[in-house]
């Protein structure tokens, strides 16, 4: 029968046989699959696995950490982290159109991963080695959707950070193509993987480049980072993390109003609450999060987030608004 345990046993045994005694490398990004992914492939080839983590800084608070040291502490696996966070913050510079930023990030992103695949390749040849195998988290939801072409849903430039372009230098290996999301976490938990990386809620590619809007700077990154924490933590608190698809916190960066905090006028820029409920993020509708959690979340964002005086609750399904605001 189909258990996990199988799942695992038989696609360790598959990965060996493909790839032999190859060397490969595997691009995190934070997300379940790509995890997961390369778990597998640890699991199967060892020290024969490098694995790339680009930090393109535009992360929520604690991603990177689960990357550069939780990933690692469960899997034993070789990590070769590139921060390029000032890249990224460099080519995003005065942009604010939405797809323009998408375009840019999904750019550097290449970029950035490029430059390290050529690093561990020289490495790799120093030893008398060749790196011929690239590792993706390919689910078969993906797999399907890609045989019919991107068509009408292609609302949006699409960037999934961990999978890359396939580049034909390099032979793919997809041990997820059979499996479907819930499947690909019982996997990764299986792989003892810890839960934050295992259950995370779907996250997009160019993070939170995408939920500032207006221009990226490492201030409004380092606000919303604090304001998307504190939403976070709330939800689960709440025991909701489930029952919500996901919940995108947008900073307004380019409006500001003007409010009362202590004895003063502020003049702040608010924070959108977007949660929503969804069975495969093509529709979705707003969820109806008990007020007291949503009084919660407000209360706290205000206090505890300097610049920001205001949290409002984006009440819109999806059509016509998207999920996310860019
Ligand atoms: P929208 O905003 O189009 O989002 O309703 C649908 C789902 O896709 C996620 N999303 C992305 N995921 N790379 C990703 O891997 C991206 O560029 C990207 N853009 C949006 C979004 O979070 C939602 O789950």
């Amino acid at each position: 029968d189909w258990t996990t345990g199988n799942i695992v046993e038989e696609q360790v045994e598959r990965i060996r046989e493909q790839v032999g005694t190859g060397r490969a490398i595997c691009g995190l990004s934070g997300g379940v699959d790509s995890a997961v992914a390369a778990a597998l492939v640890q699991r199967a080839i060892g020290d024969q696995l490098t694995c790339v983590f680009v930090n393109h800084g535009l992360l929520r608070e604690g991603e990177a950490e689960q990357v550069e040291r939780d990933f690692v502490a469960a899997t034993g696996a070789k990590l070769h982290i590139a921060d390029e966070r000032e890249r990224f913050m460099n080519a995003l510079a005065g942009v604010t159109d939405p797809e323009t930023k998408r375009k840019i990030i999904g750019r550097e992103f290449i970029r950035a991963f490029e430059a390290s695949e050529a690093a561990i390749m020289a490495d790799a040849a120093a030893e008398g080695d060749k790196v011929k195998f690239l590792v993706q988290g390919t689910l078969y939801p993906d797999v399907v959707e890609s045989g019919g072409g991107e068509g009408a849903a292609n609302i949006k430039s699409h960037h999934n950070v961990g999978g890359l372009p396939e580049d034909l230098q390099f032979e793919l290996v997809e041990p997820l193509r059979a499996l479907f999301k819930d499947e690909v976490r019982s996997v990764g938990a299986q792989l003892g993987l810890p839960a934050e990386i295992v259950q995370r809620q779907p996250f997009p590619g160019p993070g939170l480049g995408i939920r500032i809007i207006g221009e990226v700077t490492e201030e409004r990154l380092e606000l919303l980072r604090k304001a998307d924490a504190i939403a976070r933590a709330e939800l689960t608190a709440a025991g909701l993390d489930r029952e919500v698809w996901q919940m995108p916190v947008v900073l307004l960066a380019d409006v500001r109003s003007v409010g009362v905090q202590g004895d003063g006028r502020t003049y702040g820029h608010p924070i959108v609450l977007r949660p929503v409920s969804s069975e495969d993020a093509m529709t979705a509708d707003w969820s109806r999060l008990p007020y007291e959690l949503l009084a919660r979340i407000s209360n706290r964002i205000t206090n505890e987030v300097d610049g920001v005086n205001r949290v409002v609750l984006d009440v819109t399904s999806k059509p016509p608004g998207t999920i996310e605001w860019e």
